[in-house]
């Protein structure tokens, strides 16, 4: 393999270059790369432990081996900014345009999804500096780039700073439920965990009344499509509990019957649950019984399950039919987005590195909302649609968010593995409702009684 300073790349040239003053064109350059610089190198430091061989595993079709997602967020950049501005640019291996689109067919085939970790070439070493390679084109880029052209640049730039950050929460989860099928429970992370069962800020609801509030983005600032238009929305008086359910509450709906009593199921989460391919759910995924005791792996390893720590690894279905025993339901996502409507986005995110979600201390202000950003994403009620007036754009970069906008729930809120500065108050994540591999809980809501 070449090294990637052979690559042919080079910088734009036109009659705009430097247009602004010479400092103020520097400072943004710089301004720009350091971000993007910053963005790389914390997916880099979230691999720092790995092993090569931990790398290559695909433990089900909705997990990517750590090597993909190494290589599909460096072809994003490859792809949508420096083959489009870079014009003398050559991939040094064509076939990987190929290997690392992800579902963009707009942009080309693809390789077979549940396939990924059939793919032992390129090697991790290979990935690495594939990565390189990428980064040295971006940088070469951003540094001969004039205002106008990093007009041009700089929304795809930060759409691929903002995928990045995606695909990092992808790759905890995806490297979590790989080790979690080895029976060694190999440690991530060795980080501070909390003390076991300790006591918990007790459950309160807070009550909302009638309004009709604005919902969705207001366009200052970065979002994506799926965060617009913004408009109004009636949303009818609610409560909405104080903090997230957590495993010691989940393990009392369990102890009641939980999974053998239909009558708190949707048909689907029943059929699902009762699977035999899914091997028949009787807790939280990761969730094992030694000797009548439940122990749950995490990114620290095999651990006793903390009663005190928020419920995860949840699917619709489980976080739906809790709700129902509980005598409550999951919130709307606008019930949601309008109780969080002035709330800052502090919690336990990613930064933190603790990679597992904490609990309420019993000292907190139980009288507000917690838990609200981080720790867990929280299933709403809300099926994944388009807002009014939607579409998606034009080209490959539309197929980002709108054509998955069929059979998914939306969750609200970030976690554990989510970067802080990449959730906000409009955010809508979205999975299948049998999907439970992320960090996904719960928080309850009631109508007025
Ligand atoms: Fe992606």
């Amino acid at each position: 393999m070449k090294a990637p300073d052979t690559l042919v790349a080079e910088a734009p040239r036109g009659p705009g270059e430097f247009r602004s003053s010479q400092t103020e064109a520097r400072s943004r350059n710089e301004d720009l790369l350091a971000r993007y610089r910053a963005m790389r190198d914390f997916t880099a430091r979230l691999c720092r432990d790995l092993e090569p061989e931990d790398c290559v595993v695909q433990s089900m079709p909705d997990v990517s081996p750590t090597k993909w997602h190494l290589a599909h967020t460096s072809w994003f950049f490859e792809t949508f900014v420096v083959k489009i501005w870079m014009p003398r640019y050559r991939p040094e291996v064509p076939q990987y345009a190929y290997l690392f689109n992800s579902y963009y067919n707009a942009a080309g085939d693809m390789h077979r999804r549940d396939l990924r970790g059939l793919i032992s070439r390129p090697t991790v070493a290979e990935t690495y500096r594939f990565r390189d390679s990428i980064d040295q084109c971006v940088a070469q880029l951003l540094e001969g780039a004039d205002d106008a052209l990093l007009d041009e640049i700089e929304p795809v730039l930060t759409l691929g700073l903002n995928h990045e950050q995606q695909h990092q929460e992808l790759l905890l989860t995806d490297i979590k439920h790989v080790l979690a099928q080895n029976p060694l429970y190999p440690v991530f992370s060795e980080n501070a965990v909390a003390p076991e069962n300790d006591s918990v800020a007790p459950q309160r609801f807070v009550e909302f009344e009638e309004a009709t509030v604005m919902i969705g983005h207001d366009s200052a600032g970065f979002c994506y499509d799926n965060e617009g238009p913004r408009h109004r929305a009636l949303v009818l008086p609610f409560s909405l509990s104080n903090r997230l359910i957590t495993n010691g509450e989940y393990l009392e709906f369990m102890e009641a019957g939980a999974y053998t009593r239909p009558e708190f199921w949707l048909s689907l989460g029943w059929t699902t649950i009762n699977d035999p391919a899914s091997a028949r759910w009787r807790a939280p995924l990761y969730w094992v019984e030694r000797d009548g005791e439940w122990w749950n792996f995490t990114l620290s390893g095999f651990r006793r399950v903390n009663e005190s720590e928020p419920v995860t690894h949840l699917s619709y279905f489980e976080a739906d039919a809790y709700a129902n025993w509980a005598g409550a339901r999951l919130p709307t996502e606008f019930e949601w987005e309008r109780a969080a409507a002035e709330l800052p986005i502090i919690g336990n995110f990613v930064d933190d590195e603790r990679f597992h979600p904490a609990p309420v201390s019993s000292s907190s202000d139980v009288n507000g909302l917690q838990q609200m950003y981080g720790d867990a994403w929280e299933w709403t009620r809300s099926a994944y649609l388009p807002y009014p007036g939607y579409r998606a754009g034009p080209g490959a970069l539309g197929e980002y968010n709108g054509k998955f906008m069929c059979n998914q729930m939306v969750l609200r809120g970030g976690s554990c593995a989510t970067s802080r500065n990449h959730v906000r108050l409009t955010y809508r994540n979205f999975f299948q409702p049998e999907k439970r591999w992320q960090f996904t809980g719960l928080r309850l809501a009631r109508d007025p009684s």
